[in-house]
């Protein structure tokens, strides 16, 4: 095994001795490149954000931002990371940096290097491009998206408590096409950082990321009490918040038979190591379901980290794609020396974060059968519109022919121990006509789902009101105006 490498800024060096509960942003920082910032330490403020060179879609590079203070530093063995202070310097400021100076986008300057990230990260953006209008005003009727193209949810997980956020998106609207030899975008034109396999031991534990699945499950049978980290966007909140050490830690989160996405006829098959903004590239609408979860799903930086199998995998009761997944009947296929085995969702959780996985196992990829449900829906109540844990989420999938609803299948999440689905629901519509009296009687049955508990996110009455105006809701937003008032 090499000694484990890094190219930061351009600069090659080395990671050894980094113990593996290091983060990225302590090791940067203690580098001595100060510009990241600590601002919460557990995802929600972006103060942090840095780039790193990941595996584009068409075999190239693709600068993505990610928060530094949750990812180890060990896992960025053999990867590149471009910092605020690589991008540019004072003497030639990079375009994003010179925007957000001339447009007074950074003012006390705390969480500027973190916004500097996240906005070069979109202005590589392969697929950015400028509204084709030659109206310069048509822009202001979509608030998300500037002129050149801009998506101004890519700052979702940045946070400024000073500027009130108008000169900021002032200059991420100002900026236009990378020059011809801008090295960044030059970058994006060759191969990704190769895989290697990286073993890392400090005072508290050992990393290790083996580079094909087979290596990985050997590990993980010799050590089933070791941590699986993927993302690191739960493992990483662990870490800095409550403390948390593994003493054997396995990184699967390049593993390549964990990236792979395949559109067959009779399934969608999703590798549980694809992040979340990977998947939503990939499948660009394929399911409409996962299309209307994605964007509602924490901000950019969380999503470019967070994986899919890392969401299974923790058992959370709250975890956003459970209740859509099981609303589109998923099958998980779990992996360990001893082979293989299919699982379906709604058979894997078994308690408050327990599932049927064994000592060994691990998630390997999900299978989404088709064909798909015509009527999809996914409702996620919390206490901010982004970036935030729902209190309830509600996964609908309604076949709805001749007028009949001849097939529902409901997952919630937030409403018991664990994700579940809402089985009395699904019979109270299944024959029934899709109008509003029968949307009626199933939303008083599908308040009756579960078992919901008051605590600080939500009360249990606020909660049982809510699924009962998710299918209300999805009825008056699918039915035509004549059945909705009916
Ligand atoms: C600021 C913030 C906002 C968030 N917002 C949301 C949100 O809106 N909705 C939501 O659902 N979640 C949210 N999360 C939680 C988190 O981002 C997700 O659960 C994410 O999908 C975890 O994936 P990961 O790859 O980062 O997992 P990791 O942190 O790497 O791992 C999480 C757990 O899953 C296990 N694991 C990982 N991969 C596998 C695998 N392939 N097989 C078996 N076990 C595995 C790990 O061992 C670990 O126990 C948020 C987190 C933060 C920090
Ligand atoms: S320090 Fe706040 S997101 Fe990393
Ligand atoms: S400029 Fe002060 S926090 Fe953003």
């Amino acid at each position: 095994m090499l000694a484990p490498t890094i190219t930061v800024n351009g600069s090659a060096g080395t990671l050894s001795g980094v113990d593996p509960s290091t983060t990225a942003l302590d090791w940067l920082r203690s580098r001595g490149l100060t510009g990241a910032k600590e601002g919460c330490a557990e995802g929600e403020c972006g103060a942090c954000s840095i780039m790193v060179a990941r595996p584009g879609d068409d075999g190239g590079t693709r600068w993505t931002a990610i928060n530094a203070c949750l990812v180890p530093a060990a896992s960025l063995d053999g990867g590149e990371v471009v910092t605020a202070e690589g991008l540019g310097s004072p003497q030639s400021l990079h375009p994003v940096q010179h925007e957000m100076a001339v447009r007074g986008g950074s003012q006390c300057g705390y969480c500027t290097p973190g916004f500097i990230c996240s906005m070069a990260a979109e202005y590589y953006r392969p697929d950015r491009m400028p509204v084709a209008s030659a109206d310069e005003h048509d822009h202001e009727l979509d608030h998300e998206h500037g002129p050149n193209g801009f998506d101004l949810h890519s700052l979702s997980g940045n946070l400024c408590r000073c500027t009130g956020y108008r000169p900021i998106r002032d200059a991420a609207y100002a900026l236009g096409e990378p020059d011809a030899d801008d090295p960044f975008a030059g970058r994006c034109l060759a191969a990704p950082p190769a895989l290697t396999s990286t073993r890392q031991e400090g005072p508290t534990g050992v990393y290790v990321r083996p580079t094909s699945l087979a290596a990985a499950l050997d590990l993980y049978a010799a050590h089933p009490q070791a941590v699986l980290v993927a993302g690191s966007t739960d493992w990483g909140v662990e870490v800095n918040i409550r403390g948390a050490r593994a003493p054997f830690a396995i990184g699967i989160d390049r593993l390549p038979e964990l990236r792979t996405l395949d559109v067959g006829e009779d399934v969608i098959e999703i590798g549980a190591a694809l992040t979340l903004s990977e998947i939503e590239r990939r499948l660009d609408g394929r399911v409409p379901l996962l299309a209307k979860l994605f964007p509602q799903f924490a901000s950019r930086l969380i999503r470019n980290g967070a994986t899919i199998g890392g969401n299974l995998g923790t058992g959370s009761p709250i975890g956003d794609t459970p209740p859509a997944l099981l609303a589109l009947e998923a099958v998980i296929v779990l992996a360990s020396t001893d082979g293989e085995r299919d699982v379906p969702l709604a058979d894997y959780f078994t308690g408050y974060r327990q599932t049927v996985k064994q000592p060994g196992e691990l998630i390997r990829a999900i299978r989404v059968p088709l064909p798909l449900s015509g009527t999809t829906a996914f409702h996620k109540i919390a206490k901010r519109r982004f970036d935030d844990i729902s209190s309830v989420a509600v996964g609908f999938a309604l076949d709805v022919a001749d007028g009949i609803v001849s097939r529902a299948r409901i997952g919630l999440g937030g409403v018991a121990a664990t994700p579940i689905r809402a089985l009395a629901t699904e019979a109270a519509l299944e024959g029934q006509p899709w109008t509003a009296d029968v949307a009626r009687a199933a939303a008083a049955v599908l308040r009756q789902e579960g078992t919901p508990m008051d605590d600080h996110r939500a009360s249990a009455a606020y909660r049982t009101a809510t699924l009962g105006t998710a299918l209300l809701k999805l009825h008056a937003e699918t039915a035509t105006p004549q059945e909705v008032g009916a």
